[in-house]
């Protein structure tokens, strides 16, 4: 019989050669460098003559383990592990961008990366401009001369807006750009930007590559070209992961497809319920009928994800309740955990916005974003729901 390669399976066992002990499961390398055989071979390795290890900054066999999985998922060429999501957006910007440059970003991207390319890049003379989701006939307009690259996050966070993948790699092609997706929230399991004409992708492994609010990590993929400058740049900067943090998200990856179908299951399952409590004015979830962009999540996503939105009737003083309601659900600052986490965005990670620019990005007073995790589905609902009950 013909063997196919199913990700669940390439997810478990792509993994770096056995050492001379035969150990079942890979070991950590935690070493800052590695050896040379002679004055010979650490001239070749420097003159990159031969492959191999030189230093952890540049290389290590845990983090070669991790970019070869992720970049597999992602059907990429190579890939670059780094410590957190925020320093793959960097040196995914940082790696191509030059003084004079510009660059077309989605306003709906993560807070981070939009300080990034607002108030840090500009000190180095790299210009901006702000798309909007709700209105791509306006994005060619706003690709310059010097237009360098297009960053989007799709779905983004909190707002679920999506964008039309297939599209927006037609534009960047067309005006040759390069076209870089955060793909954080759907993971490779779920969503390959590569295929739909994006040239890099960029995770946050924070989230649901660990899977359980244990480390930080971030990583970059595309062509073995595109690689090259990113090496290059991440080399001599120095934002590198860690061995240790590289060998546990390589762990966690071998059960990213099931911990996907149980949060796409536990999400959706979520999302219907609520669409059926009076306390709420409206729900959001990629893969609900009801969703602006139901079609295009059916086409470019797998399932819809694990984020589910909901706006509470009574605005910022009933979110702040519901969330003081919560029992079980966790509120924290992250997503992607096996553990159900709720936040209220306008008090919270987006206070600091204008009550305008929170709403063009779709902050809504009342808005609640739930990261559904993988705890009984019953118990996650009734969890929500009693919330909703106590915080009238
Ligand atoms: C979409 C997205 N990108 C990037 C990041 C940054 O990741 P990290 O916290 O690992 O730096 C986050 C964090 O929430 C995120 O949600």
């Amino acid at each position: 019989m013909e063997k196919k390669n199913y990700f669940e399976t390439e997810a478990i066992r792509r993994q770096m050669e056995h050492t001379q002990y035969h150990e079942h499961t890979a070991p950590i390398f935690m070493t800052s460098s590695f050896v040379f055989d002679d004055a010979e071979h650490a001239r070749a390795l420097f003159a990159d003559e031969v492959g191999g290890n030189i230093y952890t900054r540049f290389s290590n066999p845990n983090t070669n383990e991790l970019i070869d999985k992720i970049a597999w998922m992602e059907g990429a060429e190579d890939g670059f592990a780094v410590a957190t999501g925020m320093s793959a957006v960097f040196t995914s910007l940082a790696s191509f961008l030059r003084s004079g440059d510009h660059i077309l970003v989605s306003k709906s991207v993560f807070g981070s990366t939009l300080q990034v390319v607002t108030n840090i890049l500009p000190r180095w003379g790299i210009e901006y401009s702000l798309a909007d989701v709700a209105k791509p006939e306006t994005w060619e307009s706003l690709i310059r001369k010097n237009t360098k690259m297009i960053m989007v996050e799709t779905p983004s966070n909190p707002a679920l807006d999506l964008i039309d993948l297939e599209w927006l790699g037609a534009l960047a092609n067309r005006h040759g750009v390069l076209l870089n997706v955060d793909n954080c929230f759907a993971t490779p399991y779920l969503q390959n930007p590569l295929k739909w004409g994006a040239h890099i992708v960029t995770h946050s492994a924070t989230k649901f590559m660990d899977g359980q609010g244990r480390t930080l990590g971030g990583m970059i993929v595309g062509s073995k070209e595109l690689i090259k400058e990113v090496r290059f740049f991440a080399r001599h900067s120095g934002p590198a992961m860690s061995p240790f943090n590289a060998w546990m998200l390589s762990k966690s990856l071998e059960t990213l497809a099931v911990r996907m179908d149980r949060h796409c299951s536990n999400a959706m399952e979520l999302a219907k319920r609520l669409q059926k409590n009076p306390e709420v004015e409206l729900v959001k979830y990629p893969f609900l009928e009801s969703h602006p962009n139901y079609a295009l999540a059916k086409k470019q996503m797998k399932q819809g994800g694990a984020i589910v939105t909901f706006l509470v009737k009574g605005g910022v003083e009933r979110g702040r309740k519901f969330l003081n309601a919560l029992e079980m659900a966790s509120h924290t600052a992250n997503l992607g955990d096996c553990r159900t986490i709720a936040t209220h965005p306008a008090s919270t990670t987006h206070s600091k916005l204008s009550e305008e620019d929170r709403l063009s990005v779709g902050i809504l007073p009342g808005l609640i974003r739930v990261s559904v995790g993988l705890e009984h589905i019953e118990d996650i609902v009734s969890e929500i729901e009693n919330a909703l009950q106590k915080s009238k």
